[in-house]
């Protein structure tokens, strides 16, 4: 089993030692409800470092709904499991109280990286990310963190915040994992009903039809989007948030395709909110 570290302090004490000499310290941040996505960033850490330090701490910081805070998933002795069997060498689980021991009173503003996609919709969202995240890599002083591309507008603002204030740590992305279906495994689709989980792998489908056509040579991302969301069938469970084509740099809309774009989209089934993602474009093809 993996060391349960709740403090600060423990954790820092914990790695003071292994620090330099022996090969880097790695770190995946996660909320928890760790399924096979959370997995394949352990075993690149793992691969790739000498300790590896999995955090769990569902930020409050970052909802943007009180409620989506009180359903998000929470299981940490099936959590612990996994890590252990990934070979994880200590887990940070912290409460809120230790993280936040006071008020954040200064959090991390990410400017126009914000203005679309799931930051459009999610007020304050990303600063909550960028604030923990920014607080992870102070609290950790790994050499390398390991993020998912399956949320690829934090992705991206996490490399910016690491390049804007010359965090050490390297970020290091990791492929999106997907079931059988095509679905992108997320913590949130513990809450689909059996109904509700049959329905909803037409997200990864949509995506896969916008990249196709982009593969194709079409180059109007209206057009493409369009032809898109389509595919989602009339169903009063299926609600669409957004389909959006931007430079995955930028994060801001593309006028016409002429180079690599991400193809992002938010999904309600039901009372849930799917994400997902994929790249398209000349550099992705062949
Ligand atoms: P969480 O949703 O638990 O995800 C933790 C990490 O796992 C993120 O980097 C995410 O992109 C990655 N991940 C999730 N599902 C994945 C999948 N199917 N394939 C590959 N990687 C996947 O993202 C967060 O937590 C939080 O916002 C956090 C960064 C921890 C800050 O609170």
């Amino acid at each position: 089993m993996p060391r349960l570290l709740t403090t600060i302090r423990a954790l820092r004490e914990h790695l003071a030692p292994l620090r330099g000499a022996g090969g880097p310290i790695g770190l995946v941040p996660t909320m928890g409800a760790l399924h096979a996505g959370h997995a394949a960033l352990m075993d690149r850490a793992r691969s790739e470092c000498r300790v590896v330090v999995v955090t769990i701490f569902v930020n409050p910081l970052q909802f943007d709904r009180p409620d989506d805070l009180a359903r998000y998933p929470r299981q940490l002795d099936a959590d612990l499991a996994l890590c252990a069997a990934h070979g994880v060498d200590a887990v940070f689980a912290p409460d809120s109280s230790e993280m936040y021991q006071r008020e954040a009173v200064c959090t991390i503003d990410v400017g126009h990286l914000a203005d679309h996609l799931c930051g459009a919709r999610r007020p304050g969202h990303f600063r909550g990310v960028a604030t923990v995240v920014m607080k992870l890599f102070q609290i950790a002083q790994a050499d390398r963190a390991y993020f998912g591309e399956k949320d690829a507008q934090q992705l991206a603002i996490i490399k910016r915040l690491a390049s804007d204030f010359n965090v050490p740590t390297m970020v290091v992305p990791v492929a999106t994992v997907r079931e059988a279906d095509g679905l992108a495994m997320s913590s949130r689709n513990l809450l689909l009903s059996p109904d509700e989980r049959a329905v909803a792998p037409v997200i990864a489908a949509m995506l896969r039809e916008a990249e196709k056509q982009i593969g194709a040579g079409l180059s109007d991302p209206a057009a493409i989007i369009q032809s898109a969301t389509a595919l989602i069938p009339p169903d009063a469970r299926l609600r669409l948030e957004y389909l959006e084509i931007v430079d995955p740099e930028s994060l801001q809309p593309v006028a016409i395709i002429g180079g690599p774009v991400l193809i992002a989209g938010a999904l309600w089934v039901g009372s849930t909110r799917l994400i997902d993602n994929v790249t398209a474009g000349p550099h992705t093809r062949g």
